[in-house]
């Protein structure tokens, strides 16, 4: 298993921000959260520096829907980021943690007309307007409230990263942005002409998710920056913000190789001079949406080990007290994953292949397929790491089984930032 940002071991044990992880589990009980706070500070830094936030005026929005309690939302301000909500849930969290309205997009590719209201009423800095229907209904709101708006429009690129080598396919057949090869893009830039307002001073796009090459980015930088130019020669608008969404990818397992936040900043800030300079336009902001690639690294997740069932010759079923309800990527992407025991942190790897599963009720509820770890014992505490993005945001209550708790680990200190969900609380909204 691949040691992150503070991880350390001492006597056998595996230490996260200086705190031993057995004593976590006993003190708070498992299936618990560790974030490591001082690399999603890191990350945050290294993002500022790397892409020149404070040199160039650049912005790095945090995406929420990675993980976003209101003490993320505290920590990215401090940080001095911006930040990415995608619903009325999102933004509603934002406010309660006090984060400033005017550093929040507002992206969404249905956002009601209750959340564009909340967002307009809050406040929020820029809409990143995703259709026609939100656009007709953000002028007439704002409108009504005699103010203007900025928004940027998002693109759809047509940059598939997704493919071994992306291709420029597919632009039309997605449920996000204005496409430009049908001139959705355009009719939207027309309708603009009769709307007072909304004021259109940025684009948005987003090429996908978990991207380990900067050379997706590189044709991404090419297609918005001629289309910065071309809304400047044709329709006399000039493009002061271009966002270039996130996506970029982080290490799982031995198989991702990732390339760290500076190359990946390096080469997007490169490709933009040398595109600036051949086309010949000013540089504008430049916008960055990481949200995997700040906290998946920092978060890991804490299981006791229950049954163990071993069907001779055929598998070994380790079970945990977790499962797809607060890691739902196994079962949905087939995502990979790698586990130790935090108090045996220093054993052999063994030859013998275990399956860890989880408790649902369900046959595809399983976290790690074959893996190999020596001496397993019922109470051990199985650690899996890089569970910080998209595990807690997209956890559930499936068989009503209750939400873990999060806790921040930072210089020796624990900080529980959300509590476990008691049966009371599940039932909360049960009339
Ligand atoms: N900006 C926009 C407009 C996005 O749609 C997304 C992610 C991001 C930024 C952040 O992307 P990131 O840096 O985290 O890759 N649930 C999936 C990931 C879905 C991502 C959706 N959009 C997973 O667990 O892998």
């Amino acid at each position: 298993m691949k040691l992150h940002g503070t991880m350390g071991i001492r006597d056998n044990t595996l230490y996260i921000g200086g705190v031993n992880t057995v004593d976590l589990a006993k003190k708070y009980d498992t299936p618990l959260y560790v974030f490591d706070e001082e690399l999603i500070r890191n990350n945050c830094r290294e993002y500022n520096k790397y892409f020149k936030v404070k040199e160039n005026n650049n912005k790095i929005a945090y995406a929420g829907k990675a993980f976003l309690p209101k003490y993320m939302c505290t920590l990215i301000d401090e940080e001095g980021l911006y930040l990415d909500v995608v619903s009325g849930g999102e933004l509603y969290t934002a406010y309660k943690a006090n984060f400033p309205m005017k550093k929040i997009l507002f992206h969404g590719n249905n956002k009601t007309i209750d959340e564009i209201k909340m967002g307009v009423d809050l406040g929020v800095g820029v809409f990143v307007v995703d259709n026609f229907y939100e656009l007709d209904i953000l002028e007439s709101l704002c409108e009504e409230k005699n103010m203007i708006q900025d928004i940027y429009f998002r693109v759809t690129p047509g940059i598939d990263a997704h493919t071994h080598k992306y291709i420029k396919t597919g632009q039309i057949d997605s449920k996000f942005g204005f496409a430009l090869t049908n001139g959705d893009f355009y009719m939207a830039v027309e309708r603009l002409k009769k709307y007072k307002n909304v004021k259109l001073i940025g684009i948005h796009a987003h090429i996908g998710s978990q991207i380990f090459d900067v050379e997706p980015y590189e044709e991404e930088v090419d297609v918005m920056f001629n289309l910065v130019k071309k809304l400047k020669e044709d329709y006399d608008i000039e493009i002061k913000e271009v966002d270039f969404g996130g996506g970029i990818g982080v290490y799982y397992t031995e198989s991702d190789k990732p390339k760290s936040i500076k190359e990946f900043c390096e080469g997007i800030i490169n490709k933009c001079n040398e595109k600036c300079k051949e086309i010949n336009i000013d540089m504008p902001t430049l916008i960055l949406e990481p949200g995997r690639s700040l906290v998946a690294n920092a978060g890991s997740t804490l299981y006791s080990i229950g049954s163990i069932k071993e069907i001779k010759d055929v598998r070994t079923y380790v079970s945990v007290d977790g499962g797809m309800t607060d890691n739902i990527r196994p079962s949905l992407y087939q995502a990979g994953y790698e586990c130790a025991i935090v108090n045996k942190m220093n054993s052999e790897k063994s030859s013998h292949k275990v399956t860890i599963a989880g408790k649902c009720c369900e046959s595809g509820d399983i976290l790690i397929s074959n893996t190999s770890i020596l001496d397993i014992e019922s109470k051990d505490i199985l650690i899996t790491t890089s569970t910080g993005a998209y595990g807690y945001s997209m956890a559930s209550n499936y068989n009503k089984i209750p939400k873990n708790p999060v806790v921040f680990v930072n210089k020796g200190n624990d900080k529980l930032i959300c509590k476990r969900q008691s049966y009371e609380e599940l039932l909360s909204l049960e009339l």
